[in-house]
Formats: C-alpha cells, sequence, structure tokens
C-alpha cells in the first residue's frame, strides 16, 4: 500500500496550527487588521468570523482574536482572569534602534489606569473619579459650546471644509486640554506627537518609521512632563491633572510621580483622540443617510440618542486587549494562560444577536447604550460622560447653523492601527447662502439641553401611523403600523415587542410584534380588549382609527428564540400566540422541528388561528376550551428531553402551571413573556433599608426601605439599564457577588434564582442587610 499522500503534501501543516494544536481557518490566517479591509469597516470585515469562527487565532498578529457580543462583554467582565495590562503594549515591536531613541528621552511611560491591575487600579480610579462626576461635567459645558462655536465660526461662510482638520481633531484637543487643565500654547506640537503615540501603540510602524515616531513619542513625553512641573506650580488651578497632583498629597502611594507622568501623556490621547475620531465617525455615519440627519435636524431632542447609536454603529474605539492571566474558555475556545485577545468592540456592536439590524443607523434604537465601545466593568471608559457631552454639543452645533450641509465625494482613509479609528478627511459642502442663521440670527442663542450621562430609552419615541386596523375576533383587532414619515422600519427577531404609547406618554402598553420580520415596511400588533382596562387596550379599541397617529419604543426583545436549538415546543393561550406567532413562523422558515399548542376559551375568539393552520398543518394543536379540549401540559412534558426549548406566553395562571410540570426539566429549558404584572408598590412597614456595595466602582450604597436599588443606583450616577420597572423585561440584570438576593421579577428561571448570583435591580432586594453587585 502506498504511504498517504499527506507524507509528501506541500503544505506546512504545523504552520497552520494554532498555539493550542487547533488547525488555523483560512479566515483566520488572512486577518489582518492593518490592512484596508479592517480599517475601512471592521465590523464587515470581520463578519464571517461572528458567523462561522466568533473566536480565532490570529497567526498574522499572535492575538486571539474575539468578535461576538457576549464575548466580548464576557472578557471585559472577568477582569482577573482577562488582564488590561497589556492594553497601551505596542502591538508591533519596535527595533532596537527605536528603543535607543528612546531611552535617550528617558521615556518611562508606566501604568495610568487603563492598564494597571487591582488592586492598585480600583484604589487610583476611585481617588481620581471625581472630575467625572456629572455635576463636575455641567461645569464644562459652557467651554465645550464655545469651542464648537468658535470652530465652526471660522468656516460656515465657505460653502466647503474639511471638518476633520478645519474642527473636528483639534476643537476635542483643545477641550481634552481643558479637562485635564493643561495650558492650551503647546496644542501644535502635542497634535503631532499624540498621533505618533498611537501609531507606536497600536500600529505598525516600518522600521525606518519607528525612529521617527520613537523621536515624537520621546519628545511628547518630556513636552508631558515640563507641563506637569508648570502645573505643579499651581496646584489650585482647574483640571483633571492638577485634582490629581492635589490628590497626590494625600495618597502619595496611590497616585505616584510615575502615574502623573505618564497620565499626563496617556490622558491626552484618551481624551482627543477618541473624541475627535468619535465626532467624525458620527458625522459620517449621519450625513451618509441623509433621511436620518434630516430627521435630527428637525428634532434635535434626538440628538443624545442619536450620539449613543452612532458610537456603537460606528465608534472611535474598535477593539481593545486583554491577557489571559490563566486558561480559559472563551465562546467554546480553550485560551491559554499567557495568550493575548484582540477584542473587537466594534465587530460586537453589530452583533445581529443583540442588536437587531446592527447594520442601520436607528437613531431611537432602543439597545444603543448596550454597546461596548467605551469597554466594559471595573476599566470601562471613565470619560465616557465628557464624551458624550461634546458629540451632544457638537452635532447640536452643526444640526441648528449647517443643516444643509451634505458629504462631499471623497474616498475615506484610516491612520493603520488596531484600535483608534476615524477618517482622516471628512469633506463636507453647503450652500452658505442658506445658512440659516442668515435669515434668522435669533437661532444662535437658541441651545438644546445636553444629557450627561446614558440616554434615557423613555425618552425616546418611533411617530408612526396607523395604516390598517383589521379585526381578528370579537375582541381582539390586528393593528399594520408603519412610520410616520414613510420610511422603513427597522428589522427585529422573532419575541421581540413595542411599547406602544395609549393617548399619552404616561400611559405605554407593551405589544409582542407578530407579523413577518422581513417586513421592513410595518409592524403588526394584535390587541385584545381588556375588560379590566385601565386605559391602553380600551383607548386602542374605542379610539384608535386607520389613519391616525401615535409614538412606539422600541422594538426591543427580552424573549429570544434560540435558532440553534434541535426542537422548539410553543405554548400559547388566548393572546399570548402572538410572539409565539413570529417563533414559529422562523422555525418553519429555519427547516426546524417544532409543534405549537394553542389554547383558548373558544374558536372563534382565538386570534391569528386560520393564519396559523394555513401555515403550520398538523404542527399546530388547538385546544378551544368550549369544545371540551384542554392542553394536557403534565403529560405533554412528562419526559425532559434536553435539546428541545421551550417558549411560553399567556395568561399567568398558564405559566405557573408550566414552571410547575417543568420543574424536573434542565434549567433554562423554559422561556417565557409575561406582559402583566403589579407594579412595585413598596410598603416601608412591611420592607427593610439595607446596603448594596458595588464592587467595580469601589462605593457602597444605602438602599431606603421605600427605595428600589435602582433608584438608588441611578440617584448615583451608576449606569444600569432599565425598561419596565416592574420586574419583566429583563434590561436591569445585575450580577451579584455576595449575599442573598429576594427575588420580585418574573424573569429568572428558578436556576437562575437558586444560584444567587444575578438579580433584577428594579424590584428584587435583599434578604439581609448587604447586597455586592457587580457594578
Ligand atoms: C478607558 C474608550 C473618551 C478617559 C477607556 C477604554 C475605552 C475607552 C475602550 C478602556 C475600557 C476598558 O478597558 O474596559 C473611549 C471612547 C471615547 C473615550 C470611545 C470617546 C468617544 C474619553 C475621554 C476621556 C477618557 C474624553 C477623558 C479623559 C479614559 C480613562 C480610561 C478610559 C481615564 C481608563 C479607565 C480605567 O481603566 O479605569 N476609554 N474613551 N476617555 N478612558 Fe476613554
Ligand atoms: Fe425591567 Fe428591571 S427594568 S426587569
Amino acid at each position: 500500500m502506498s504511504t498517504p499522500d499527506t507524507a509528501r503534501c506541500p503544505i506546512d501543516h504545523a504552520a497552520m496550527l494554532g498555539p493550542t494544536g487547533c488547525p488555523i481557518s483560512p479566515g483566520a490566517a488572512a486577518f489582518d487588521p492593518f490592512a484596508d479591509g479592517y480599517q475601512q469597516s471592521p465590523p464587515d470585515y470581520l463578519r464571517w468570523s461572528r458567523e462561522q469562527e466568533p473566536v480565532f487565532y490570529s497567526p498574522k498578529l499572535g492575538y486571539w482574536v474575539v468578535t461576538r457580543y457576549d464575548d466580548v462583554k464576557a472578557v471585559f467582565r472577568d477582569h482577573q482572569t482577562f488582564s488590561a495590562s497589556i492594553a497601551l503594549e505596542k502591538i508591533t515591536p519596535t527595533a532596537d534602534e527605536a528603543n535607543a531613541v528612546l531611552a535617550s528621552y528617558d521615556y518611562a511611560m508606566n501604568r495610568t489606569l487603563v492598564n494597571e491591575e487591582e488592586p492598585a487600579h480600583m484604589a487610583r480610579r476611585r481617588v481620581l473619579i471625581q472630575p467625572f462626576t456629572p455635576e463636575a461635567l455641567a461645569e464644562h459645558e459652557p467651554m465645550v459650546r464655545r469651542v464648537a462655536r468658535e470652530y465652526v465660526d471660522k468656516f460656515i461662510d465657505d460653502g466647503r471644509a474639511d471638518l476633520v482638520d478645519q474642527m473636528l481633531w483639534e476643537a476635542p484637543l483643545t477641550i481634552g486640554l481643558h479637562f485635564l487643565g493643561v495650558p492650551e500654547e503647546d496644542m501644535d506640537q502635542l497634535r503631532q506627537y499624540s498621533i505618533a503615540h498611537t501609531v507606536n501603540t497600536w500600529g505598525r510602524p516600518q522600521p525606518e518609521e519607528q525612529v521617527a515616531v520613537a523621536h515624537a513619542v520621546g519628545n511628547f513625553w518630556q513636552l508631558s512632563g515640563k507641563i506637569l512641573q508648570k502645573m505643579r506650580q499651581n496646584p489650585d488651578a482647574p483640571g483633571w491633572m492638577p485634582y490629581g497632583i492635589c490628590k497626590q498629597k494625600d495618597y502619595p502611594e496611590v497616585v505616584t510621580d510615575s502615574y502623573l507622568h505618564s497620565m499626563m501623556m496617556a490622558g491626552i490621547v484618551a481624551s482627543h483622540e477618541t473624541t475627535a475620531n468619535g465626532i467624525a465617525n458620527a458625522l459620517k455615519s449621519l450625513l451618509q443617510q441623509p433621511d436620518v440627519w434630516q430627521e435630527l435636524c428637525d428634532d434635535p431632542s434626538l440628538i443624545p440618542s442619536a450620539v449613543e447609536e452612532c458610537i456603537r454603529h460606528n465608534g472611535s474605539v474598535a477593539a481593545w486587549r486583554r491577557l489571559a492571566t490563566r486558561d480559559a474558555v472563551v465562546g467554546g475556545v480553550h485560551i491559554p494562560a499567557g495568550a493575548k485577545l484582540l477584542i473587537v468592540m466594534s465587530s460586537a456592536n453589530h452583533d445581529e444577536r443583540h442588536f437587531a439590524d446592527a447594520g442601520r443607523v436607528d437613531i431611537r434604537r432602543d439597545n444603543a447604550s448596550d454597546h461596548l465601545t467605551f469597554g466594559y466593568g471595573s476599566h470601562q471608559c471613565m470619560g465616557k460622560n465628557l464624551a458624550r457631552l461634546e458629540l451632544q454639543v457638537f452635532l447640536q452645533e452643526f444640526t441648528k447653523r449647517l443643516p444643509h450641509m451634505r458629504l462631499a465625494e471623497q474616498r475615506f482613509d484610516y491612520l493603520p492601527n488596531t484600535s483608534f479609528r476615524g477618517p482622516k478627511h471628512l469633506w463636507v459642502e453647503w450652500d452658505p447662502a442658506h445658512n440659516p442663521e442668515r435669515a434668522h440670527p435669533a437661532i444662535l442663542a437658541q441651545q438644546q439641553p445636553v444629557r450627561l450621562g446614558e440616554p434615557s430609552r423613555q425618552t425616546v419615541t418611533r411617530p408612526m401611523r396607523v395604516e390598517r386596523v383589521t379585526r381578528l375576533t370579537d375582541d381582539t383587532v390586528l393593528l399594520r403600523l408603519v412610520a410616520a414619515n414613510g420610511q422603513p422600519l427597522p428589522k427585529w427577531q422573532p419575541g421581540a415587542h413595542i411599547d406602544v404609547e395609549c393617548g399619552s406618554a404616561e400611559l405605554s402598553r407593551q405589544y409582542s410584534l407578530c407579523g413577518d420580520p422581513a417586513d421592513s415596511g410595518a409592524y403588526e400588533i394584535a390587541v385584545l380588549r381588556d375588560a379590566a382596562s385601565r386605559g391602553g387596550s380600551s383607548w386602542v379599541h374605542e379610539q384608535l382609527k386607520e389613519g391616525d397617529r401615535l409614538r412606539i419604543r422600541g422594538p426591543r426583545n427580552h424573549f429570544r428564540f434560540d435558532e440553534s436549538a434541535k426542537k422548539a415546543v410553543f405554548i400559547a393561550g388566548g393572546i399570548g400566540i402572538t410572539p409565539i406567532a413570529a417563533m414559529a413562523h422562523r422555525a418553519r422558515l429555519l427547516g426546524m422541528d417544532y409543534e405549537i399548542h394553542y389554547s383558548g376559551r373558544s374558536r372563534k375568539l382565538m386570534p391569528l388561528l386560520d393564519t396559523l393552520i394555513a401555515e403550520h398543518g398538523a404542527r399546530l394543536h388547538v385546544y378551544p376550551k368550549d369544545e371540551g379540549h384542554r392542553a394536557d401540559l403534565t403529560a405533554l412534558l412528562a419526559t425532559p428531553q434536553p435539546e428541545v426549548r421551550l417558549y411560553a406566553c399567556g395568561p399567568e395562571r398558564m405559566l405557573g402551571a408550566l414552571q410547575a410540570c417543568t420543574a424536573h426539566w434542565p434549567d433554562d429549558t423554559l422561556r417565557v413573556e409575561h406582559f402583566q404584572t403589579e407594579p412595585p408598590t413598596l410598603d416601608p412597614a412591611k420592607e427593610h433599608a439595607f446596603e448594596v456595595e458595588l464592587k467595580d466602582s469601589g462605593i457602597t450604597l444605602p438602599v431606603r426601605a421605600d427605595q428600589t436599588i435602582l433608584s438608588a443606583l441611578k440617584a448615583a450616577n451608576i449606569d444600569v439599564q432599565s425598561d419596565c420597572c416592574e420586574g419583566l423585561c429583563g434590561s436591569c440584570e445585575v450580577r451579584v457577588l455576595g449575599g442573598n438576593v429576594d427575588h420580585r421579577d418574573l424573569v429568572l428561571t428558578r436556576g437562575e434564582r437558586d444560584a444567587q448570583d444575578r438579580m433584577m435591580v428594579c424590584c428584587s432586594r435583599a434578604v439581609g442587610e448587604k447586597l455586592v453587585l457587580e457594578l
């Protein structure tokens, strides 16, 4: 017998194996973050990875690359397994000659915050955080407005500008210097040096370029030292660096000389390039969609949420780095201790598993602020609210004074590097004769309030028009809603719902989407007339007619359909069929094994029944009560099947019975959607006060007997997502590190409750005196 061909195979198979001995796929082998594909759009360039190989080893880079939302967040979250120590390490090691140049400048860049390890990091972060609080940032707002105004004044009458060269590079530097407390006189030099630092740290300079870069970095280092010396003469001056100098007196071991000198340089980069690129990316994204830009100009109250969406969609920090301190598993892939990870936030921000219709700029996106552009966890960007403030003020200035500007023809180029991303130039054009301030100089005095901190979901609504009202049963109507401006709507995923404002902003109700997710022309919801309605469904049934306008929020999805499961069993009662209908439709399209069990009072009161029969045939089991049919859930669910997912929506009684019948099934098999619960009323006579310790923030907060944890967190300006505030939606989930939780939500499964490692802070409380939370 001849030897197998592989014995003579010309390919060096050993070279095709990663550090764990696993073969390297062609996509992983080709991955090159310095190539144009990544530079132009990291999320598009990594789409293949999100879909096929979400964690891979890149032989060209020597890093493990992580691209899905949950995995990137999990790496950020676990700062012990994944150390931030390499965040500022040179991604391309420099040659001896360049190193010698750096040494000649006594270059001694040390840990700052972003790459400092615990416990030193958190101690320093806590001492230095005060200037980043909303109250402290509010003092900078007039300065930010003045700087934005002065730059626009310079070119407003020209009709054409490169916004990067003429404003967006310098203005955030000026603002950053003010924030840091640095005098403006060294600005031009700093600008050059600051780019050099980016190339030095995150780029791939050629050997001859490395020497020039090293000189620039060395000069930057020395200039930073000189500026720091100047500051020490006047430590009472405003600014974050003088604040640090003052704190050094009380905490000399925490705020060291080496830290201050290093931060002087790193702080300029942190506050400058990130924001300069962020504004350029935001304007580019918005101007590329003239309808969206127009909407923002017409309604500037949308600016805070537009800022958040732009930071998600086209963020200025594309990827960040971590070092595995021990063997670990990320997304099911074994990562050996000592491995370096490139965690690509820009890819995570486009993960369809978390952001439906991720490629679209949707300035009303409900969960935009879930993005990971600011990192997450203990090192999350301290300057995020300064950046949000700047972006809002800049967008206000442009939408007010140059609403008629448009992108000029151009190709966008980027500085080749893994992490900091923004176009080198951004050419725009407009007709100065149409500058609104020429006809209405008063607009210059108009000022929108800025929102300091994360934008609230509750304020962002989507104007809609009722295109059609169809009676489905005696007590249910189907509403077909289209965007009021006639534009296509964001796509959604089965299980998603919208909040409908029923006649007033104070009265909103949640309705599952039951149409076709692929139909971007309209959203469909079925509304049952509830006899005990407090105004929601009776308003829909009595007042709403075709052609009417209304406002919705969302879509949002906390009832996700797992497309990878082998089989799905859907159980619906009455109007609970709406999310199930969308899921079953999807299951059929995917060719998945599934069955539907649909109960109701009588066939004529069971919405969507005819459509479901036509679509699902024998897979649909119908149980009309008046015909004596009852779903025998106990028999149906007698034998646990690990590969099956159960989805249920319907009356609380049915869901309660289901919980009981599936008690012997594996945890998390049953996924339910609840729509009715009692709003939490806290009776201080029955509740007790307790404390929550926030591990990552390093603070402890009291929670009064009449207060939710969520409101205590918000009062302390801790960003936590929230939505329903009734324990329904799962938005406010927080990890619990210590203490016993009195769970009062309807989101967690039995197994999750017992594990005592997470909770919904909008309603659940402490059993004892204290909880420790991962915040
Ligand atoms: C950390 C992004 C603006 C100061 C970070 C991190 C990222 C980031 C990704 C690392 C997070 C982690 O490891 O979890 C951004 C973006 C900005 C921005 C995208 C603008 C759009 C600013 C501004 C400042 C700032 C204006 C002001 C000085 C910091 C500091 C840290 C940091 C001090 C270190 C925090 C720590 O390690 O505890 N930023 N940043 N950033 N950023 Fe920002
Ligand atoms: Fe909805 Fe807490 S905000 S569960």
